[in-house]
């Protein structure tokens, strides 16, 4: 009997794998000082892993181009807005798609009240998918931006981003995405597939703490600083630096946060190695080797809450039919009840975490027909969700469905 089963790994991972904790308190203690900034040893050190942070990230994210172009910010919602508003100007048309998170439709929808900047909203199916020829046909000569999340944290549904990419490419658009639902999930492979801006979340899959997130930004393309500051380099300039990272990060790092990212990186390339990655290969080919397992392992685990879930009369499972691509993350509602209700019987009754609501995307409730229900309860099993998590999930939901 566990004191929580947790299945709230949509909103943040938890556990995180224990090098991560064991790092970022080591690291912490022996380096936790203002890095890049006094020119002392320590200074240097913690400098030279923040340094080493970013190769093996923009490694990992298939970025070929210079790692001062990792950038980090608190999260990705932080970094959403600052490429985005260092991006747009007025008169600027952006294309977003309903299957995303408020950290893109609030800024899309203030842009467009607030800044002279229209904005077209791209549908998705009854389970979630966006047509990437509907992309094609709303771009306009002014379009700037195009923004996809890569998998709805409602549905799980995983967008074909390498075929979004092909159609933006062929325009003068950009195209940002959204990785929270992904990074540290499936692969991705952001120069191939055409991503200009991937914005990322620290603690998610990338199994890192809260307070840490960024973005990579693609070579050539040059984003108007968010805000201004100290960078600890040239001092004396009365302006910010042109050059990146400094361009785009001002004030102290997350030291702690930082050095949780180079730890789970380190993991996930011990993941790799223990599942047939050749050692020899690039940092990017063996984490493949580990998201291959990782994304096997969740999928499986929500693969089961679909099969029991499916026998029961009431639930009603939504997003992805067999065989379409997706994430882990998994929406239900239990006949008419109320989301908000289920979630806190799961949570008082059985100790089960899910996350009841509209989960920060409201469109995706409208294209589900689930506002009225307060939303879905969703379940994110994660890498560390095990069959005894996902039997107290199962039985949870048949009491409720008896009572
Ligand atoms: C798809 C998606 N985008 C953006 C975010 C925002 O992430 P953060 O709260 O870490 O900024 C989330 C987090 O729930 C998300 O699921």
């Amino acid at each position: 009997m566990k004191d929580n089963y947790y299945f709230d790994n949509a909103a943040t991972t938890l556990p995180k794998p224990e090098p991560v904790y064991q790092f970022m308190d080591q690291f912490f203690r022996s380096h936790g000082v203002n890095p890049g900034r006094s020119g002392h040893e320590l200074a240097v050190e913690a400098e030279m892993m923040i340094i080493e942070t970013r190769r093996l990230l923009g490694a990992f994210f298939g970025f070929g181009g210079d790692p001062a172009r990792v950038i980090f910010s608190q999260n990705a919602t932080d970094s959403m807005n600052a490429a985005l508003s260092g991006i747009l100007n007025p008169g600027d048309h952006m294309i977003i798609t309903r299957m995303e998170h408020n950290c893109v439709l609030r800024p899309a929808n203030h842009f467009e009240r607030d800044h002279d900047i229209s904005v077209t909203r791209i549908g998705a199916d009854s389970t979630g998918f966006v047509d990437p020829e509907e992309i094609r046909r709303s771009i306009q000569p002014n379009t700037r931006v195009v923004v996809v999340n890569h998998a709805s944290n409602v549905t799980g549904s995983l967008q074909d981003a390498a075929a979004i990419g092909k159609v933006v490419r062929e325009t003068d658009a950009l195209f940002i995405l959204d990785t929270c639902q992904t990074a540290g999930v499936v692969p991705i492979a952001m120069d191939e597939w055409g991503i200009d801006v991937l914005v990322y979340t620290g603690h998610k899959g990338l199994f890192g703490p809260m307070g840490i997130g960024g973005m990579i930004v693609g070579e050539n393309i040059e984003i108007r600083p968010p805000r201004t500051g100290g960078t600890g380099v040239n001092s004396i300039s009365p302006f910010q630096p042109e050059q990146y990272p400094y361009r785009m990060e001002s004030g102290t790092h997350c030291l702690p946060g930082i050095a949780g990212l180079n730890a789970a990186q380190k993991w996930f390339a011990e993941l790799g190695r223990s599942h047939g990655a050749d050692s020899s290969g690039s940092h990017g080919e063996i984490c493949a080797a580990a998201l291959a397992h990782v994304h096997e392992t969740e999928t499986s685990a929500t693969q089961h809450l679909i099969d029991a879930f499916s026998a029961i009369d009431s639930v009603k499972i939504y997003g992805p039919g067999p065989g379409q691509p997706r994430v882990s993350t998994l929406s239900i509602n239990i006949g008419k009840l109320p989301a908000d209700q289920v979630g806190a019987m799961l949570d008082a009754d059985h100790a089960v975490c899910v996350r009841p609501g509209l989960h920060c995307a409201p469109d995706v409730h409208e294209l589900l027909g689930t506002v009225s229900q307060n939303g879905t309860v969703r379940f994110a099993p994660g890498y560390f969700t095990d069959s005894e998590d996902l039997q107290q999930a199962v039985e949870a939901v048949r009491s409720i469905v008896e009572d």
